[in-house]
């Protein structure tokens, strides 16, 4: 299918990154079909507090200051309307949306070609995270004027965690050293093209891909509120958490 490309005016609003002046993209992946969520759509179009789920993260991070332009990856099929949801929010960044792939990976690398070439900074975040905030975008492009290629949100892994064989506790892993990733991740242009070039195959996150190709990557204070909605229960929890901020 021929991807829906919507243009827009992107702001001028340009951030100050290792020195240089450039623009900094965000990616909103949105094209999963949330077989956990178990709805009749996709998961960007869960209701949550009246809207789709994917309104949160084009609504936040259009006002985000440190956005300049915002480009949308959804399911075949759900283009235009994610197009008439940014419409409707009178999203003033968003440049396009185009169709993902089989896997969030190839979903990035969908979303990336409508990426200016000179962009300097690319966010990636899950739509399936609805509040992301203004504090976190910051949190991860603080890193990348510091000779950071890629920046990961990380909170850390409250509950025990166990190796399983089958029905068998195998090992109690230490979770001394480990933390739970999340989005928006922010990287240098260059960097995030060169991760996604190569095999993607196993790729849970970007950083991931850009770690693969040598890339250094930091991680940062995620956010305890930027939970991902994999189930109904998630789903519940942030309907009561949005109808609590509004
Ligand atoms: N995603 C995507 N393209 C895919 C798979 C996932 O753009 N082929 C996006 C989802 O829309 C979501 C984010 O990546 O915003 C995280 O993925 P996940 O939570 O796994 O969402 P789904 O794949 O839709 O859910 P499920 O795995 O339950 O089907
Ligand atoms: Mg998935």
């Amino acid at each position: 299918m021929e991807p829906v490309v919507h243009k827009a005016s992107a702001s001028e609003r340009r951030l100050d990154v290792s020195g240089t002046a450039g623009s900094v993209w965000g990616i909103i992946v949105a094209a999963g079909t949330g077989e956990r969520l178990g709805l009749d759509r996709p998961k960007a179009f869960a209701p949550l507090g009246g809207r789709p789920l994917l309104a949160e993260s084009i609504d936040r991070l259009d006002r985000c200051p440190w956005v300049d332009a915002l480009v949308i990856v959804s399911a075949a099929g759900w283009e235009e309307p994610a197009i008439l949801l940014a419409e409707e929010i009178v999203a003033t960044k968003v440049v396009s949306c185009v169709t993902g792939g089989t896997t969030r990976a190839e979903s990035v690398r969908a979303g990336l070609q409508e990426v200016v070439d000179d962009a300097l900074v690319i966010l990636v975040h899950d739509a399936a995270r609805p509040l992301v905030s203004n504090a976190v975008v910051e949190r991860v492009l603080g890193p990348l004027g510091e000779g950071y290629d890629g920046v990961v949100p990380v909170v850390p892994v409250q509950d025990t965690l166990k190796r399983v064989a089958g029905a068998a506790v195998v090992e109690t892993v230490s979770r001394t050293d480990l933390v739970a990733a999340q989005t928006p991740q922010a990287f240098l242009a260059p960097a995030l093209r060169r991760g996604l070039a190569g095999d993607l195959t196993d790729a849970t996150d970007c950083a991931s891909l850009v770690e693969r190709t040598g890339g250094r990557i930091a991680a940062v204070d995620g956010d305890p509120w930027l939970m991902k909605v994999t189930t109904k229960a998630d789903l519940a929890l942030l309907e009561a958490i949005l109808a609590g901020e509004g």
